[in-house]
């Protein structure tokens, strides 16, 4: 199948992210939020990335202008029914995952492929939410979306061999590597992630040194680009906890407990970056 038109479902970081590698590898975009402040927030962030991409000398102004104007907003999800590919990057929330995955069967078209871009939620039983399970399938991208090159693509039980090639096609269009991975709690990147993280807000709960010294550990001496708690704060510590959640409810074993430090700062609302408190303080 040749995949023209996309729609992006959520236009938070990771939604906004994914909107910009696809128009900028020539493909036409919806981008739905159904929270209009947050549609945009998302396109502000798409038109200056894009602006960052022309004063970088990386992009022709009339080559922005061009991928910017293959962006529609769109507030309906019914705008799916113009469709090939959606991309869901809503909230992490099994419940509300599974509501757009049977508004979607309903309102795109019979060949439209559904993928999630969810971080560790089973992509078997979003896909059981809809009437095409052989077209349902996971698409992982990572943060910052239009620096990271991984897209892990995940197989559901169902998900048919021709979905899945399709889709490894389209993100090597979008200058991605995609990597296969099967259907376990937090597949690959975030079941090797998120559990060296939790031990390092571990490190930080049991005294073992202080949050800076911990992520120097980790910079200078595994030449990690960020430290393990500056990376929890950027991907926000109630995604950390909920992952580990995630991981511990599915697959059971005691080393995927969450820290209760974890839990702590989330009950505070320290999340991180976003809440201008994690880790560390941001102004
Ligand atoms: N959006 C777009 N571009 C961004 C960006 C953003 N949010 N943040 C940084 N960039 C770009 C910068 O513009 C810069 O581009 P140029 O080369 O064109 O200047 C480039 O990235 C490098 O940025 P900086 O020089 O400012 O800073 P840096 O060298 O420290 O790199 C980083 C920033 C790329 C984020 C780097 O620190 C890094 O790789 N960190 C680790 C990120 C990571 O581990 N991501 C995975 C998170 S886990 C995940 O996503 C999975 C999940 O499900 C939770």
């Amino acid at each position: 199948m040749n995949v023209k038109t996309v729609m992006v479902v959520g236009a938070g970081q990771m939604g906004s992210g994914i909107a910009q590698v696809f128009i900028s590898a020539g493909y036409d975009v919806y981008l739905h939020d159904k929270a209009e402040s947050q549609l945009e927030k998302g396109i502000d962030n798409i038109k200056a990335n894009l602006k960052r991409q022309v004063d970088k000398g990386r992009m022709k102004q009339t080559e922005a202008d061009e991928a910017f104007g293959r962006l529609v907003p769109s507030s309906e999800l019914e705008d799916g029914s113009k469709a090939d590919l959606v991309v869901e990057a809503a909230i992490e929330n099994m419940d509300i995952k599974k509501d757009i995955f049977q508004q979607l069967d309903e309102c795109t078209p019979p060949h439209a492929i559904l993928a999630t871009n969810t971080s560790s939620l089973p992509i078997t039983e979003i896909a059981a939410a809809t009437l095409r399970p052989k077209q349902v399938i996971g698409m992982h991208f990572m943060n910052p979306v239009p620096v990271m090159k991984l897209v892990e693509i995940i197989r559901g039980l169902a998900t048919s061999d021709d979905v899945f090639q399709t889709v490894q096609t389209t993100a090597l269009s979008l200058q991605k590597k995609p990597v296969e991975v099967n259907d376990f709690p937090g597949f690959v990147s975030n079941r090797v992630l998120i559990p060296m993280i939790n031990e390092a807000i571990y490190a930080v709960h049991e005294g073992v040194a202080s949050v800076e010294d911990i992520d120097q550990v980790m910079t200078l001496g595994m030449n990690h680009p960020m430290g393990p708690l500056t990376l929890a704060d950027f991907i926000g510590l109630d995604t950390c906890l909920y992952i580990m959640e995630t991981l511990h409810d599915g697959l059971g074993d005691d080393k995927y407990r969450p820290c209760p430090l974890l839990r702590k700062y989330v009950k505070a609302g320290w999340i991180g970056k976003k809440a201008g408190r994690g880790f560390y303080q941001y102004h």
